[in-house]
């Protein structure tokens, strides 16, 4: 009798597991995986400690996607295991326990305080509301988070909130193919600052080909700081929701506008909440 469980981007949308009732082995696809194999298909005949390589495996194709190892372990909590006979490297039959321990320990996050800042300019507000998302899911995931409009506070403010953040969110709507208002002002003093170690996104609402996005990208890049980009997502983590710069037509009313947004926002949390 195999009995299925919905475990989510764990490394793709579509991963399930499965658990056969009767012999009370795992299935779960990728998860808890090895890279190398050798001729003994279990993990105790392999002849040295997997535990270096299952990390690595780990590390490599499933921390991406850490957020949804909370989904794997409520799935997995009640399970029975005798054995984890995954799609790569060895079958698991000796202290399965401690294997599925080292996937919470290493998908936990840090207890560290973080912070972010997010700065925009805006005409009719729609740059303002995707802000807001912003905000929102960076304060879900524990995140203090200082929002500030950069045409209505003053730049030191907002360099010093840069200073002291972990994350910068910077947005702008376009008009007449560029940035508007104040923001790119603080974008130049940026190049004089040393921001290392930093995570930066750009972000805006347009209407039909977004300039002051790109532009603020350009700006980001000039930086020392880390950019976030769709090139960088995919190639560091196969992951091809998650879009950078975030681009969002008009007002982010549309579920999927939201969406798209939120998914930004919560790869950089992840990425600031990542305790290894
Ligand atoms: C005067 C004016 C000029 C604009 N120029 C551009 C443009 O060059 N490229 C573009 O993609 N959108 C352009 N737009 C559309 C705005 O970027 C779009 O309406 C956006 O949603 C406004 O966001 P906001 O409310 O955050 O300012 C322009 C809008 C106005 C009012």
């Amino acid at each position: 009798t195999l009995l299925f469980k919905e475990t989510p981007y764990l490394h793709t949308a579509e991963t399930m597991i499965t658990y056969c009732i009767e012999d009370q082995i795992l299935f779960p696809c990728d998860i808890f995986s090895t890279h190398v194999a050798v001729e003994n298909l279990f993990s105790d005949e392999a002849g040295f400690d997997i535990t270096e390589d299952f990390q690595g495996y780990y590390a490599a194709i499933i921390h991406p996607h850490r957020r949804y190892v909370r989904t794997l372990l409520e799935a997995v909590k009640d399970l029975e295991i005798r054995m984890i006979a995954p799609s790569h490297g060895f079958v698991i039959r000796e202290d399965i326990r401690k294997y599925i321990e080292m996937y919470a320990t290493l998908s936990r996050e840090t207890t560290q305080g973080k912070k972010a800042t997010i700065v925009y300019t805006t005409i009719k507000n729609s740059t303002k509301k995707m802000a807001k998302i912003i905000q929102d899911c960076l304060q879900e995931n524990n995140i203090e988070t200082e929002v500030w409009d950069a045409d209505k506070s003053s730049a030191t403010d907002i360099l010093n909130s840069i200073t002291s953040a972990d994350a910068v969110f910077i947005g702008s709507s376009t008009k007449y193919a560029d940035m508007i208002g104040n923001l790119e002002n603080i974008l130049k003093e940026l190049h004089n600052m040393n921001l290392e170690g930093k995570l930066a996104a750009a972000f805006g609402s347009y209407g039909w080909s977004g300039e002051a996005i790109e532009v603020i990208q350009d700006y980001l890049n000039g930086t020392n700081m880390t950019v976030q980009s769709t090139s960088e997502v995919i190639k560091s983590t196969g992951m091809t929701h998650v879009e950078f710069p975030v681009r969002i037509r008009f007002s982010p009313k549309e579920p999927e506008k939201v969406q798209k947004i939120k998914n930004a926002a919560e790869f950089v949390s992840d990425l600031l909440l990542s305790s290894f």
